[in-house]
């Protein structure tokens, strides 16, 4: 998923400071708890009341906080929207400048990797 944001209010991890060419940024759309579709963006219309704009997972309501490179601020996922880095080239183009962060997906999808389960598979 891909976002525009005021990049005054980006607070991303170290490292991370080029991959948010003009405050966009980008995120996998797959929720880290059990793979869900990171579907909703609240945008709050009440900032007095409520909190910053966030990325929510419906199936759980895993909330993840993309200012602060897709951390979870509630909600049972575990860990944080493995972000992907990106750039603008010389045409002006967006494009991945790298990989993803971190493992895409809920960490339960590498069981296809447990040896027990490859020896079947042969
Ligand atoms: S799959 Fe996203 S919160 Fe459970």
């Amino acid at each position: 998923v891909v976002l525009h944001l005021d990049a005054r209010e980006l607070k991303m991890p170290p490292g991370r400071s080029g991959w948010t060419p003009r405050g966009i940024v980008a995120y996998s759309k797959i929720c880290t708890h059990a793979g869900c579709a990171v579907a909703l963006f609240r945008k709050p219309t009440f900032p007095t009341v409520e909190p910053q704009e966030a990325l929510i997972c419906p199936c759980h309501y895993s909330t993840f906080n993309p200012f602060t490179g897709g951390t979870v601020t509630f909600g049972p996922a575990g860990r944080p929207l493995p972000q992907l880095p990106l750039e603008i080239d010389a045409a002006g183009h967006l494009r991945a400048a790298g990989n993803f962060s971190g493992r895409v997906g809920p960490g339960w999808w590498n069981v296809r990797e447990q040896p027990t389960f490859r020896k079947r598979a042969v």
